[in-house]
C-alpha cells in the first residue's frame, strides 16, 4: 500500500499543481531534487571533475539501481540521455540487409518509427506493422504467423505514447526466445509505473526514459543489453567513454553496456536518476503499480460517464494513461483551459501516431495520466472541469 500523504509530502510540486501529465515529464520527488542540486553545486564550489570523483559512489549507483529495477545485471545498463538516444544505440546497431524484416507493432513510438523507416530508406530492410488483435493490442499470433528467416528485428512498444495500452510483450518475448530473434522493447512510459522485468518480458534490449513514471530529472535515459547479445553489437557512434584506443590503428570497444555511451554525461542527471530508480524501488513497483492503474481505471470511468466525452484506451490491460477527446473542443484548447485551473494534462496529436491515428480514424487526444501520489479529489477535480466545458 502507498502512503498517498507520505508521497505527496515529499513532492513539492503537490502543493502548486495538479499533476496529470506523469506520461509527459512527473513531478520530481524532494529527494532526487537534493540529489541533482546537491551535485550542481558540488560542481560550481569544486569543480566538475572534481566533484564527479567525490560522488563516484553516488554516481555509479546508477547502474546497481537500474539493474536491480529490470532483474538485469549493471553491466547490462546504459546511461543515455533519452530514451529515443537509448533505444537509438541499440537499434542502429543492427546490420540489415535488402530483403531482411523487423517486425514492429502498430503504437510504436514516433521516433522508433521515423529510424524504422531511414533504416528502410538506408538498407532496404522491410518494416512490417504487425496488426493488433482485436483488443487493440498486438497480435501475438499474427506476429507468429509472421515470422521467418528474414525476420531480423522485433520491435514492440510496451505502453504507447498515446493511449493506457499495455502491449503483451511476454507473449512476444516468448516468440522471439523461441524462434531466436533479437528483441528490442521501449518501456519508456512503462518503466516507474508498472513492473518491468527483463526475463519475464524475455527482451535482450530495453530503454526508457528518467523524466516520466520514474520521476527522475530530464535529459536523462538507459539502455539494457542482454549480456549475450552485447559483444556483437557494434555501437553506431563511439567515443572514448566506449573504447580504447590501443594503437594507432586500433581500438577495442568496452565489453559492457557502457560501449554505447558517450563520454561526457549530465552527471547531476545521472545521480538524479539514480535516486528516483531507489525511490521507486523504496516504494515497490507492485505497490505503485497497484495504485497507479487502480487511478487510471477510475478516471477512465469518470470521464467515460460524461456525454460528449470518448475514451480512447485500447488493450486488454490498461495502465494509468487516460486519453479521451471532448466534443466540439480542440484537445489543445482542452488542455490550455485546463492549465488555466491549475491542471496539467498533455495532448497526443495524430502525428505522433500516424498508424494507429488513422486505422481508428483518432482526432488528437487530452492524455491525463495520473501517478500513485495523486489523490481521488484530484481526478474529482479534472472531471468536473472537463464536466464545465460541456455545460
Ligand atoms: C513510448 C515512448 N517511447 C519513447 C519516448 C521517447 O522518450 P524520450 O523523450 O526520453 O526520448 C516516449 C516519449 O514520450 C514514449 O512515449
Amino acid at each position: 500500500m502507498i502512503d498517498v500523504e507520505r508521497a505527496r509530502a515529499e513532492t513539492p510540486g503537490c502543493e502548486h499543481v495538479v499533476h496529470l501529465n506523469n506520461a509527459g515529464s512527473a513531478l520530481m520527488p524532494q529527494p532526487v531534487l537534493d540529489a541533482v542540486v546537491r551535485h550542481l553545486e558540488l560542481e560550481a564550489r569544486m569543480g566538475g571533475y572534481e566533484a564527479h570523483d567525490a560522488s563516484a559512489e553516488a554516481i555509479d549507483r546508477f547502474y546497481g539501481a537500474t539493474a536491480e529495477l529490470i532483474g538485469a545485471a549493471p553491466e547490462e545498463i546504459a546511461f543515455c540521455s533519452s530514451a529515443t538516444r537509448a533505444w537509438d544505440m541499440a537499434f542502429y546497431s543492427f546490420r540489415f540487409e535488402r530483403g531482411d524484416r523487423i517486425l514492429t507493432s502498430v503504437a510504436d513510438y514516433i521516433s522508433n518509427y521515423l529510424a524504422f523507416l531511414q533504416m528502410a530508406q538506408r538498407t532496404g530492410v522491410e518494416v512490417v506493422t504487425v496488426p493488433n488483435d482485436e483488443h487493440g493490442q498486438v497480435s501475438v499470433e499474427r506476429l507468429r504467423e509472421l515470422l521467418d528467416d528474414r525476420v531480423k528485428l522485433i520491435a514492440i512498444t510496451h505502453v504507447p505514447t498515446n493511449g493506457g495500452l499495455v502491449n503483451p510483450v511476454a507473449g512476444v518475448g516468448a516468440i522471439a526466445r523461441e524462434a531466436a530473434i533479437p528483441y528490442l522493447v521501449d518501456v519508456c512510459q512503462s518503466a516507474g509505473q508498472l513492473p518491468v522485468d527483463v526475463d519475464a518480458i524475455g527482451c535482450d534490449a530495453l530503454s526508457a526514459t528518467g523524466r516520466k513514471f520514474l520521476r527522475g530529472p530530464r535529459g536523462t535515459g538507459f539502455l539494457y543489453v542482454r549480456a549475450e547479445l552485447l559483444e556483437r553489437l557494434n555501437p553506431p557512434l563511439i567515443d572514448m567513454r566506449a573504447a580504447d584506443w590501443v594503437a594507432p590503428d586500433r581500438y577495442e570497444l568496452r565489453r559492457d553496456g557502457r560501449r554505447f555511451e558517450e563520454w561526457e554525461q549530465d552527471y547531476a542527471g545521472k545521480v538524479g536518476l539514480a535516486r528516483a530508480v531507489d525511490y521507486a524501488l523504496e516504494w515497490g513497483l507492485d505497490a505503485i503499480w497497484e495504485r497507479a492503474r487502480t487511478l487510471g481505471a477510475r478516471l477512465r470511468e469518470q470521464l467515460a460517464d460524461i456525454e460528449g466525452v470518448t475514451v480512447r484506451d485500447a488493450g486488454v490491460e490498461k495502465c494509468a494513461i487516460v486519453t479521451f477527446d471532448v466534443e466540439g473542443f480542440p484537445a489543445e484548447e482542452v488542455k490550455d483551459l485546463l492549465r488555466r485551473d491549475g491542471i496539467n494534462v498533455s495532448v497526443s496529436d495524430t502525428s505522433s501516431a500516424v498508424i494507429e491515428s488513422i486505422e481508428r480514424g483518432l482526432p488528437d487526444l487530452v492524455r491525463a495520466s495520473p501517478h500513485y501520489y495523486n489523490t481521488d479529489a484530484e481526478l474529482d477535480r479534472i472531471v468536473e472541469c472537463v464536466n464545465g466545458l460541456l455545460r
